[in-house]
């Protein structure tokens, strides 16, 4: 099952040539529980894949890769006013989605096209058009590497934030998604406030949409925005976006009147990283193999033969000219290793 020098080229989305010392497909939950009593591999540094969508490689990675390939989904159960369905960690995020619709069962719609598995969904906590994953969250279930138990995790415990969770700190490595239940409710409103939404829905003369026109307004407008991993290797968005203080705020905007931003419910503000960066001028621009794309500032690419060191170094011009004309910081938003 395991491979020693395992590629890891077909699991990470930059495309990247890059090898685990040992890797492997976990298609089952015992497969998990026998590698834990194997001493060596279970001591060894850890990262666990699905597609590879939100990670960086900068360098073989010295340790085992678990390509989690669990697949399944299901109905679980239906309360008054809610539908509860779960996916396997190894489904494709985006067949998921279209399947819940497929059932009748909306509320997944936002997130269509959103490349990546199912179990690594709660792991950022993924948003797109208006809706987080975790408004639909109901409990995971995850394999726990050290004492070998299954555990369910709900809302709080999974200490979801803006493309946070606790799978990217305390849980790291050692929870292993399985399998994500979801809550949809029955009674269904359309998510069709975000900007890009109203503008095409609008275009198309559609005012009372139906949830399976946003998933077809949300899939055209990633289409059209966002670069496909499979044609030219990216992560999605780079970094996050900055949340400064409504005071910071108010100074930068009276400097930068046509600034994009969003205003939180704790009177903070969350600016746009990919407007400053695209004000920066750095569309198109790259080093080596690695730019920024044409159509989203946010989102680097591999244009071809890049590493990962490169694009590190193109970040790093980039969060400069950002900090040294708009005085904020960019966090990188996918795990670097
Ligand atoms: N903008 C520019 N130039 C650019 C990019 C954006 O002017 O190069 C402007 C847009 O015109 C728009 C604003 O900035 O006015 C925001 O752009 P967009 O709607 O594309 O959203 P975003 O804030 O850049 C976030 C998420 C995306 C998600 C979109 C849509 C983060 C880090 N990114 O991007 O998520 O798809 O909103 O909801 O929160 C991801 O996480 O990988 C991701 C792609």
């Amino acid at each position: 099952m395991l491979q020693a020098d395992y590629a890891l080229r077909n699991y990470n989305a930059f495309g990247f040539d890059v090898h685990a010392r040992i890797g492997g497909l976990i298609r089952s939950e015992t497969a998990l529980a026998k590698l834990r009593t194997d001493k060596c591999i279970a001591s060894m540094p850890r990262i666990v894949l699905g597609a590879g969508s939100n990670i960086v490689f900068t360098r073989d990675f010295d340790g085992l890769a678990l390509v989690i390939d669990l697949r399944g989904k299901r109905i679980v159960s239906q309360t008054d006013d809610a539908y509860i369905v779960e996916g396997a960690a190894g489904e494709r995020w985006h067949d998921f989605v279209y399947w819940t619709l497929q059932q009748g069962m909306p509320g997944l719609e936002n997130l269509a096209l959103i490349p990546g598995t199912v179990g690594a969904a709660p792991v950022q906590n993924i948003g797109a058009y208006g809706l987080e994953l975790v408004e639909r969250f109901e409990r995971l279930r995850a394999f726990d590497m050290i004492d070998g138990r299954i555990v369910e995790l709900n809302v709080q415990e999974c200490a979801f934030g803006y493309r946070d969770s606790i799978f990217k700190n305390a849980a790291r490595g050692q929870l292993i998604i399985l399998s994500v239940i979801f809550r949809l409710p029955k009674r269904w409103y359309a998510r069709d406030s975000y900007a890009d939404i109203t503008s095409r829905l609008a275009m198309n003369k559609i005012s009372e949409p139906t949830a399976q026109q946003i998933f077809d307004v949300v899939t055209a407008i990633r289409r059209e925005k966002l670069p496909d991993p499979a044609v030219l290797g990216n992560v999605g968005s780079f970094f996050k976006n900055p949340i400064v203080s409504a005071e910071y705020f108010a100074a930068l905007q009276a400097k930068e009147p046509d600034i994009v931003f969003y205003a939180q419910c704790d009177s903070r503000v969350k600016l746009s990283a990919g407007w400053m960066i695209d004000q920066c001028g750095w569309k198109e621009r790259s080093i080596g193999g690695a730019a920024v794309h044409k159509s989203q500032a946010l989102v680097l690419v591999n244009r071809g033969g890049a590493t990962g060191e490169q694009v590190l170094e193109l970040a790093q011009v980039i969060r400069a000219d950002v900090r040294q004309r708009f005085g904020v910081e960019l966090d990188i938003e996918p795990l670097v290793v």
